[in-house]
């Protein structure tokens, strides 16, 4: 499997900047994409209509949303469905970021309600997981990865593939603070997941891509891409500008 190299833009930049950002970035990346990477760019909805088109021009670089509601369509009034995603070009979707989870209040339950939907819909899913630094500080890294991983891939054995499903480790400590976690964290982490995955999904698991977010910035990208079980990064801060973003597409 290709490395995913992946950008949240979060509630950043207008649609013109949106679309420039993305314009500059394929054109930085234009005959530079090595064989073995992949690039996602997550931006706002508003300019998925005009970032996707630009992004999907470019091979091996697509688009993904956020979040979205897990619903074919219906009453459900500022939310938005995986077709209406699709519809605009969209090839992922995040589910469960920390800052869905912490900020909006989302619950494993409802987490794992997306992942199920999302790959039942056609999108491919990112599941993303990860402790506080008070529940590290207690001990509990595994036991919150493995409740985070056990509830949001609840009902995907046999829809969930390497190709369609990934998770993403994402420490919330490590978010926006500079604080990177440090390759020994990593790994230890990451060995962690691959582990629940293959337990959860035995013919899959071995191959599902485990991304690594927080703080990834152009200069630990290249050390921390090539850690064991190390398949990707999400990156929030360092993505919204496309220069440093390609730097680490090709760290
Ligand atoms: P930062 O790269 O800004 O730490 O954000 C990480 C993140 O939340 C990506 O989803």
């Amino acid at each position: 499997m290709k490395k995913l190299m992946a950008a949240n833009w979060k509630m950043y930049k207008t649609v013109a900047e949106g679309a420039a950002t993305a314009a500059e970035l394929v054109g930085l990346l234009d005959g530079r994409l090595p064989a073995d990477r992949e690039v996602l760019v997550c931006p706002s909805f508003t300019m998925l209509s005009a970032v996707a088109p630009i992004l999907s021009k470019t091979p091996g670089c697509s688009a993904g949303a956020q979040n979205f509601y897990p619903a074919g369509q219906g009453a459900f009034t500022g939310e938005i469905a995986p077709e209406q995603l699709l519809d605009l070009g969209c090839a992922y979707a995040l589910a469960g970021h920390s800052e869905r989870r912490h900020v909006l209040g989302e619950g494993d339950e409802l987490v794992g309600r997306k992942v199920t939907f999302g790959l039942g819909a056609g999108l491919r899913m990112i599941l993303c997981v990860g402790e506080t630094i008070e529940e590290r500080r207690a001990g509990q890294v595994e036991t919150v990865l493995a409740r985070q991983l056990e509830k949001g891939l609840e009902g995907v054995l046999g829809t969930a593939t390497a190709g369609n499903l990934a998770v993403a480790y994402e420490p919330v400590w490590a978010i926006g603070t500079g604080e990177v976690a440090g390759p020994a964290e990593i790994l230890a982490a990451h060995a962690f997941v691959r582990e629940k995955l293959v337990a959860l999904l035995p013919t899959e698991g071995a191959s599902v891509r485990i991304l690594y977010g927080g703080s990834v910035k152009p200069d630990n990208a290249g050390i921390i891409i090539r850690l064991d079980n190390v398949d990707g990064v999400l990156v929030g801060g360092a993505s919204l500008k496309a220069d440093s973003f390609s730097q680490i597409v090709l760290a």
